[in-house]
């Protein structure tokens, strides 16, 4: 057997590097220049900054890559560092990279709505590639309310690269509604091609859920059984184990549904449902989730289960605490925390297959999961003893892909017990680090690949199926069921699927 030779980690990088670059981008003399609009806040500093930083220690950034914080404070680079470091997980041998690092950092500080803050931060830009090629990346790091109208269109004006191309990556909330968001994309449309926009959902860029692809489409077993024929439902899960504190005023805008749902959950939904892409190209791709998105109708009220999570008197710390009881939570608001919902997709392959997506917050465990359970065999013969076949894709925590089949009692007998197919990432792959989704997706703008990216006739469609709903729940406030913190109440709730809204 041929020995397995340990590679090192900057060999690994080295060759997904010439892998991801095809030896273009890295190697040209080009500038990269990458622009976090709103560097001060939360999500920069928890987020895009330890993940630059991490693409930049492992030297997959191309080129001459420089970062640049734009804020309305004044911050400077040391303020920065002290910001985000705490965040960075950078080992004491990794010193002096790290002062690399922040040597290719700086600032500006500037107003949104104020044109010459963005002539200023252009001029700065322009000092750093001096006027050799360079490419522009901006992280709009805020919410698309402050985003929406001023940034994207002075960063349009005034900011584009001459000569380079010209990116823009935003995050969700992409509206509330349909009608919210359709505004925003019109509006982004008016300013930027599509092929310029990447609208990150995180989910896109983890490990198990990109696998979904290569899963369906890389194994002949199965295709033939994914289907309606033998397929009785596809459970999608995601479960957190902590309520929403300190974010209550953000949530109770939003509620579960706009928060993990009708993203996350959804395109989960898609990539399991979808129909092989003519090729793994972005549109190729996008357009498969989008014809599956399309066969999906509008959701039904009755088709849905809300719930909201109360203290646990017998519980520690936090979980006493309900989502009443958060501070920033608008007193008697009845936004749910927990969603259950049936979707269903009318085509030729899933036509009757309930879609159960259920998630919420507060509950007793940490869990993202694509579950697909199969039909009964016919003809049984074990007297009632066989269990459903049961395959399952484990996103988190700890990666992993299973089915559960019944095998024969193992020894003297014969009769069936459920058994698994096991593949555990964590025992499988040793010693691997699965990169977290930011990277994946932070590199994946550097190469040019919106893959893994929400375009905008997915976000129209995913809108369209909830928006109903959404509105419906605003008009008339259902008081949602209580469950209580750290318990699988809502779930429960959830598999009755029988409480109206
Ligand atoms: C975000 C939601 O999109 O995803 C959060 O806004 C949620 O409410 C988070 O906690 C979950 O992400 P992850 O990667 O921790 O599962």
């Amino acid at each position: 057997m041929a020995e397995q030779v340990a590679l090192s980690r900057t060999q690994v990088y080295g060759i997904l590097r010439e892998e991801l670059y095809q030896g273009d981008d890295f190697h040209q003399p080009e500038t990269h220049i990458f622009i976090i609009m709103g560097a001060s806040g939360d999500l920069a500093k928890k987020k895009i900054y330890p993940t630059i930083w991490w693409l930049f220690r492992d030297g997959l950034l191309p080129g001459a890559t420089f970062i640049v914080g734009f804020a309305r404070s004044r911050l400077s680079v040391a303020d920065i560092r002290k910001q985000s470091e705490p965040f960075f997980r950078a080992t004491p041998e990794e010193k002096l990279k790290l002062e690399e690092f922040f040597a290719r950092n700086s600032s500006v500080a500037g107003h949104y709505d104020d044109p010459a803050s963005y002539q200023h931060l252009n001029s700065h830009v322009n000092a750093l590639h001096q006027g050799s090629q360079a490419n522009h990346l901006f992280y709009l790091a805020l919410p698309p309310t402050v985003y929406e109208v001023v940034i994207t269109k002075n960063i349009r004006e005034t900011c584009m690269s001459p000569m380079g191309w010209s990116r823009v990556i935003m995050e969700k909330p992409f509206g509330k509604d349909l009608q919210s968001s359709d505004r925003l994309s019109n509006h982004i449309a008016s300013l930027f091609w599509e092929d310029q926009i990447y609208r990150i959902d995180h989910y896109l860029g983890k490990e198990m859920v990109q696998n979904l692809m290569v899963l369906r489409f890389a194994n002949r077993i199965f295709s033939p059984i994914w289907n309606r024929d033998n397929i009785a439902c596809v459970i999608l899960t995601f479960k957190e184990l902590f309520g929403t504190e300190c974010r209550g005023s953000y949530f109770d805008e939003f509620g579960i549904i706009r928060d993990v749902m009708q993203n996350h959950l959804l395109q989960m939904l898609c990539l399991v449902a979808m129909e092989k892409p003519a090729s793994t190209d972005s549109d190729d791709v996008q357009d498969e989730k989008v014809k599956v998105l399309k066969c999906i109708s509008e959701v039904k009220a009755e088709d849905v289960v809300l719930g909201q999570y109360v203290g646990n008197p017998s519980g520690e710390g936090e979980a006493t605490k309900g989502y009443l009881d958060d501070p920033t939570v608008p007193r008697g608001s009845t936004t749910a925390t927990f969603a259950a919902v049936v979707l269903y997709v009318k085509n030729d392959r899933w036509d009757g297959v309930p879609f159960i997506l259920h998630c919420g917050k507060a509950l007793n465990e940490h869990k993202a999961e694509v579950r697909l359970q199969f039909r009964d065999v016919a003809g049984d013969i074990f007297h009632q003893q066989c269990k459903r076949n049961e395959l399952v894709i484990r996103v988190q925590p700890n990666e992993a892909m299973y089915t559960k089949l019944m095998t024969k009692k193992p020894g003297m007998f014969f009769n069936p017990e459920e058994s698994e197919l096991d593949l555990t990432y964590g025992n499988r792959y040793k010693n691997m680090k699965l990169p977290d989704a930011y990277e994946r997706l932070i590199l994946d703008v550097f190469c040019g690949s919106q893959m893994h990216f929400v375009r905008s006739d997915e976000l129209r469609e995913a809108w369209r199926i909830f928006t109903p709903l959404l509105r419906k729940i605003e008009r008339e406030k259902p008081k949602p069921i209580s469950y209580i913190y750290g318990s699988r109440a809502g779930e429960e709730s959830a598999s009755s699927m029988k409480a109206p809204i």
